[in-house]
């Protein structure tokens, strides 16, 4: 068994190996730009991880590993753009710098490469995990379209369930996915692959439940994104959802003048509502009430439970993270 440090570091090895042709410069190096900063590798590492908590870890888990990452990186260039966001990993996002065609051309070909890769893997089961991957692929373009529904709506039409089915969406079922693919490399069943799907999927929930938190109090040095970019384009998150709900009239009067006007203190005054309501606090409960979801899925899987603390490991870096 190995930690997931330690399988990081046997992933970074190899996807550091993906080499684009040369021509066109703009594309290639549109693709390359994101790719060249590397983020947590979290995917990549989830499906060593599912593979290992079965059996041996395999190659084609890498080849898998590889797709998930190079789709991961496709879909954060598209949503930059959507995002209008000027920052990821700490560098000037790729259509700010590339421009818009050739963010989207990057992302496109990208989704191209992720199919190369899963077309490598042993046809024994190359289409279960093709069907498993294209599944969370569709399902994360429907949160996303969700996410971008719910910048334009009235913060009181988005239910806190509306906001935790998005970002299942969005985020959690490729993190479950990438679980399950690892799992089916293993040899797991279908009762196991459903258990650890669902691990995934909540601690994804969890992830992003942190994602939205830092997005708003974290440090831009170490997170790497612009602070305050959700408050900036209206994103229903938890914080505003339930900022909402536990404000006084007076504030609550000020949280939609915020959204409505957009002042140039516009992220400065929204936080000091958030803080006001105590949304930070309750940032930590939720994310503890997903984590013991997930942990209930994974007392489920019919392995010795010694295989399962590095999952554990993982999860805890995972909801605790500050980048
Ligand atoms: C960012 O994902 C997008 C979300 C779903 C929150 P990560 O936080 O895994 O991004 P990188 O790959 O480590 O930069
Ligand atoms: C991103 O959610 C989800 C996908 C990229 C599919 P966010 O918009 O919160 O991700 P960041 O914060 O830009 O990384
Ligand atoms: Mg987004
Ligand atoms: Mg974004
Ligand atoms: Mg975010």
């Amino acid at each position: 068994m190995h930690s997931f440090q330690e399988l990081i570091a046997q992933f970074s090895q190899h996807f550091e190996k993906e080499r684009f042709p040369k021509e066109p410069s703009r594309l290639y190096n549109a693709a390359s730009h994101i790719l060249g900063i590397s983020g947590k590798r979290i995917r990549p590492v989830l499906c060593l991880m599912g593979n290992e908590l079965f059996d041996d870890v395999r190659a084609d888990a890498f080849e898998v590993g590889s797709a998930v990452e190079l789709f991961h990186n496709f879909t954060l260039l598209h949503d930059d753009i959507m995002d209008k966001a000027p920052i990821r990993r700490g560098k000037p996002t790729v259509h700010t710098v590339y421009g818009d065609p050739a963010a989207i051309l990057a992302g496109d070909v990208m989704l191209i490469y992720v199919y190369e890769r899963l077309n490598k893997v042993d046809s024994h089961y190359k289409q279960k995990i093709i069907s498993v991957f294209n599944k969370a692929a569709i399902e994360v373009c429907e949160g996303q379209q969700l996410d971008m529904d719910f910048e334009g709506m009235a913060p009181e039409d988005v239910k806190y369930d509306d906001y935790v089915h998005m970002i299942g969406l969005k985020t959690s079922v490729l993190l479950a996915a990438s679980m399950q693919l690892g799992a089916i490399i293993g040899g797991a069943g279908e009762g196991n692959q459903q258990h650890i799907y669902s691990f995934g999927k909540n601690i994804g929930i969890a992830f992003q439940i942190q994602d939205d938190y830092l997005d708003a109090f974290g440090d831009p040095e170490k997170f790497g994104k612009q602070q305050g970019g959700d408050i900036l384009v209206n994103k229903k998150t938890f914080l505003l959802l339930k900022a909402l709900e536990l404000c006084n009239p007076e504030q609550l009067a000020e949280l939609k003048m915020l959204m409505e006007t957009s002042p140039a203190d516009k992220v400065e005054r929204v936080l000091h509502l958030f803080r006001a309501c105590k949304v930070d606090e309750w940032a930590e409960k939720e994310k503890e009430r997903f984590q013991q979801l997930a942990f209930q899925s994974l007392d489920n899987i019919a392995v010795l439970s010694n295989r399962k603390a590095p999952l554990m490991e993982l999860a805890d870096y995972l909801l605790n993270r500050q980048q």
